[in-house]
C-alpha cells in the first residue's frame, strides 16, 4: 500500500513538474529600454500598460522596464531592437526620424494647433496609425504614442526672439529637422543624446536645450538653466516600438492584448500628462528658482516657415503633413 500510494505521489509530482516546466516555457519575457528617470509620466505609463498585459495574459507575457538608458541610449536601443536582440524600446519621434524618416512628420515645427488637434492626428488610423505601421518589415513595429509636452527653449537667459538665440550652441536631438529648425532660428545645433545633456549645460559645452519643462526637474536641467521660454516651436510624440522578432514570438491573442493595452495606457497618459507636468512645473518654479518667460512665437513661427513648405513636397512625409493640416 505505502509503496503503492508513492508511486502515485510520484507519478503526480511529476506531473505537475511537467506542468510546471510547460507553463515556464510558456512564458514570455519582453526587455524595454528607455531614457527617462522612473518617476517621469511615460514611465509610469508603461508600467500600467505592462501590469496590464500581465494580467490579461495571466502572466505568460511579462514586459521588464529598464528606464534610465541603463540598457543604451535611445540610439543604441534603436540599433539593438533592428539587430533582434532587444524586445521593445521607447523613443521619441524625434530622434526615429534618423531610423524611419516618416517620423519626421511629427518634427514639422508649429504643425499642430492645439491638443485637440494633436490627439486627433494620433488616434487616426490614416495618420497615427498607419506611422505607426510604416516599418513593418524593417525589423520594428511601433505600438502607440505618449503625450511628450511641447517643446520650448531654457539656457541662463531668456530668450524672446530668434535674435536671442544668435551665436548660442542649442543641443538638440539627434534628428536632421532638429538641426534644420535650429539653424533656421539662428542658432547652432549640437546634436547629443538625453543623459549627457546635463553635464553638457553644466559645463558649458551648450549654451541652450529645448524640451517639456519636466526635464528641469526630472533631469535637474533647472539647476543649470534659469529660464524657460515658452515658444513651443514642436509637439514631439514619444513612441513605444517592439522589434519584429518578438512581436512574432506571440500569439494573435497576446498580440491584440499588448496592442490594446498600448492604446488604453496611450489615453490614461493624457491625463497623467498634464497633472504630472503641471506639478513639475511648480516644482520647477519653487524649488529650482526657474523664471518661466511668456514670448511671442510668430518671429519663431515665421522663420521656420519653409520647414513646412519642403515638408508638403517631401514624398515620404508630404501626404501625412498634408492630411494633418487637414486635421486642424
Ligand atoms: C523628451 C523625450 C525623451 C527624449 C528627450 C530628448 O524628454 O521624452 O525620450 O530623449 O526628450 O530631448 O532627448
Amino acid at each position: 500500500m505505502f509503496t503503492k500510494r508513492s508511486a502515485l505521489a510520484i507519478a503526480i509530482s511529476s506531473l505537475l513538474a511537467a506542468t510546471v516546466s510547460l507553463s515556464a516555457s510558456a512564458k514570455t519575457t519582453l526587455k524595454l529600454s528607455h531614457n527617462n528617470d522612473k518617476t517621469h509620466p511615460v514611465h509610469i505609463s508603461m508600467q500600467n500598460m505592462a501590469d496590464e498585459v500581465k494580467k490579461l495574459t495571466n502572466g505568460e507575457v511579462v514586459i521588464r522596464i529598464y528606464p534610465n538608458s541603463q540598457l543604451g541610449n535611445q540610439r543604441e536601443s534603436m540599433e539593438l531592437i533592428q539587430a533582434g536582440s532587444l524586445d521593445m524600446a521607447k523613443s521619441n519621434a524625434s530622434e526615429l526620424e534618423a531610423f524611419e524618416p516618416v517620423y519626421g512628420a511629427f518634427n514639422v515645427p508649429y504643425l499642430f494647433k492645439d491638443s485637440e488637434h494633436y490627439y486627433k492626428v494620433l488616434k487616426d488610423p490614416e495618420i497615427g496609425g498607419k506611422i505607426l505601421e510604416s516599418t513593418k518589415g524593417k525589423g520594428f513595429i511601433g505600438l502607440t504614442y505618449y503625450d511628450a509636452g511641447s517643446r520650448s527653449f531654457y539656457a541662463s537667459k531668456p530668450i524672446k526672439t530668434p535674435a536671442d538665440l544668435k551665436g548660442l550652441k542649442v543641443r538638440v536631438q539627434p534628428s536632421p529637422s532638429a538641426l534644420e529648425m535650429v539653424k533656421l532660428m539662428g542658432a547652432s545645433p549640437t546634436p547629443l543624446a538625453f543623459g549627457e545633456l546635463y553635464t553638457a549645460l553644466q559645463q558649458g559645452v551648450v549654451d541652450a536645450a529645448e524640451n517639456n519643462p519636466t526635464a528641469l526637474t526630472l533631469m535637474r536641467h533647472g539647476e543649470v538653466s534659469k529660464f524657460f521660454s515658452e515658444d513651443e516651436h514642436t509637439i514631439i510624440p514619444d513612441v513605444l516600438l517592439i522589434s519584429e522578432k518578438s512581436w512574432a514570438k506571440l500569439t494573435p491573442e497576446q498580440q491584440t492584448t499588448v496592442k490594446q493595452a498600448a492604446d488604453n495606457s496611450m489615453m490614461s497618459h493624457k491625463e497623467l500628462w498634464s497633472k504630472m507636468t503641471a506639478e513639475e512645473v511648480k516644482k520647477a518654479k519653487e524649488t529650482l528658482s526657474v523664471e518661466f518667460v511668456k514670448v511671442d512665437k510668430q518671429p519663431f513661427v515665421d522663420a521656420v516657415k519653409p520647414m513646412h513648405d519642403k515638408a508638403l513636397a517631401d514624398t515620404v512625409i508630404g501626404p501625412f503633413v498634408k492630411k494633418i493640416d487637414a486635421a486642424r
